[in-house]
């Protein structure tokens, strides 16, 4: 089984960093092969709107998109892994700029003819929620702010999934970063732990 993370913050060694990490090593744990990618040290280009990936033969299991960066290859290891963790600070009250870059640029996992304007697009090889995922979101607002800081974005980054037939398993919010004691992190570090190896069951669950 392979479950691969993205982590959408720019800081490579900060609180989301280290959530996403603990639900890979509890993935890991329970006999996963995992990877975790780190969005900012990829080379993803902003979507152009040209749709070309989207309007691409819909027998091809990833639309190709003009834009020769990493996102191709990005695209690839996400096809093949089994589960998913995707990880993003609240900035602005949204996911992080570079969480969005890599979902926009995710659309050539799906398909629509440019025949059938105004409709929304199919997965081209559809999951059928045999392949789940775990949402990881931080943010400086305290848990009580959850449905307003954590929502939006667990919508944001989930939204795919539901088009792709990828089952949420869990959604974790943690909040009040700044005020984090090690204690507190370390704590937050075994849920997410355990988020992993959740995950690894569900998908074992339908196989
Ligand atoms: C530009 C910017 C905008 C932010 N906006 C929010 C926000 O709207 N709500 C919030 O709760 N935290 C906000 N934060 C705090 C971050 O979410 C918090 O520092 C982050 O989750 C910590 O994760 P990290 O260690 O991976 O950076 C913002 C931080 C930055 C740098």
């Amino acid at each position: 089984m392979y479950i691969v993370g993205f982590l959408g913050s720019p800081r490579t060694k900060g609180i989301c960093s280290r959530l996403m990490q603990a639900a890979l090593d509890g993935a890991q744990s329970n006999g996963a092969t995992v990877k975790h990618f780190d969005l900012i040290k990829c080379n993803i280009q902003h979507c152009m709107g040209c749709c070309k990936c989207l309007f691409d033969d819909p027998a091809r299991a990833i639309g190709r998109c003009p834009i020769k960066d990493d996102m191709g290859a990005l695209l690839e290891e996400y096809s093949r892994a089994d589960g998913y963790v995707f990880a993003s600070p609240v900035y602005d009250g949204a996911v992080t700029a570079l969480m969005k870059k890599y979902l926009e640029r995710k659309i050539g996992l799906t398909h629509r003819s440019p025949d059938a304007p105004a409709t929304i697009g199919a997965a081209r090889v559809p999951a059928e929620f045999k392949k789940k995922g775990l949402l990881i979101v931080t943010g400086n607002c305290p848990d009580e702010y959850r449905e307003v800081m954590g929502d939006p974005c667990f919508e944001q980054m989930g939204a795919h999934w539901m088009i792709e037939q990828v089952e949420t398993v869990e959604q974790i919010y943690v909040g009040g970063t700044e005020v984090l004691s090690e204690a507190d992190i370390e704590n937050r570090r075994q849920k997410a732990f355990q988020a992993g190896i959740a995950l690894v069951d569900a998908v074992n669950k339908e196989t």
